[in-house]
């Protein structure tokens, strides 16, 4: 469990270090999560953050979206605007490099020898990178699993770019409710340069909540080989049923013509 004042919580590391590989391992291992700020330094933060609103300020922003939710109901559980950056764009050299920051560093302490319980996992790839804008007026995102049925995401990696972000006045604070602490919460304001890893399953339920300025993050999930390939086999059969079924039940074509 976590102590219980929080101002200093041990999940959170203020300096880079040498040590960083070992650190998300053992937080990791320790609290399901792991926060770490100054992650990329001012310079490259505040470069990456400019693309980002030259994107956002493009308009190509859409609402985030639900599997199987319609339109207004994925608006009232998450009112946050997103996109899909595949990281090729090169006007977005900066937000690259963030990325490839990230993706060393996972990927790293996933093939560490004493990784611990990101042993358990073989991490081979991930998603795109979600970039997503939680524009004030209270737009939030209810409590939920990222992944609570084996789609094959094991870390949420999460990196903030909101310089002065003021949680008191401008709210927007990721609440996680990590399964290893079950009297308490692990609250994480959304901090320029602000680089946050958890497990994605059922062990950290997480929200964001309203927001009264306006929010910046970039989002990935990463794979774990095993399960994604099995999710993957899955959704293959899913859509060979669904095909199946509408065959079944669609007048025969014969029969009409004649
Ligand atoms: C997705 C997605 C949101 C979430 O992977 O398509 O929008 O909460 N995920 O995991
Ligand atoms: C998400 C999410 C948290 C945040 O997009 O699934 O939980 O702090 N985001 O932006
Ligand atoms: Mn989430």
């Amino acid at each position: 469990d976590f102590p219980e004042s929080s101002l200093h919580p041990p999940y959170l590391h203020k300096t880079p270090s040498d040590d960083m590989i070992k650190v998300v391992i053992e937080d990791m291992n320790a609290y399901g999560l792991c926060v770490l700020d100054n992650f990329c330094g001012s310079q490259l933060g505040k470069a990456a953050l400019e693309e980002f609103l030259n994107m956002y300020n493009k308009g190509i922003f859409q609402d985030g979206q639900l599997v199987a939710k319609s339109k207004n109901d994925a608006q009232s559980i998450r009112s946050d605007k997103i996109m899909w950056f595949d990281g090729k764009e090169d006007y977005c050299k900066n937000i690259g490099q963030v990325l490839n920051r990230i993706d060393n560093l996972i990927m790293k302490a996933n093939k560490s020898p004493n990784n611990g319980k990101l042993g358990q996992y073989n991490i081979n790839g991930r998603t795109k990178a979600m970039l997503a804008v939680y524009p004030g007026s209270g737009t939030h995102y209810v409590k939920h699993v990222d992944n609570p049925n084996n789609d094959g995401r094991c870390v949420t990696a999460i990196y903030y770019l909101n310089v002065n972000w003021d949680v008191q006045k401008n709210g927007g604070l990721l609440r996680i409710f990590p399964e290893c602490a079950r009297t308490t919460v692990a609250d994480i304001a959304p901090l320029f340069d602000r680089l946050l890893f958890f497990w994605s399953d059922r062990q950290n339920p997480h929200e964001v909540q309203p927001t009264h300025n306006t929010r910046y993050a970039i989002t990935l999930w990463y794979f774990d080989a095993t399960e994604r390939a099995l999710a993957t086999k899955r959704f293959e059969l899913e859509q060979k049923m669904k095909q199946l079924n509408a065959l079944r039940t669609s007048p025969n074509p014969a029969q009409v013509k004649s």
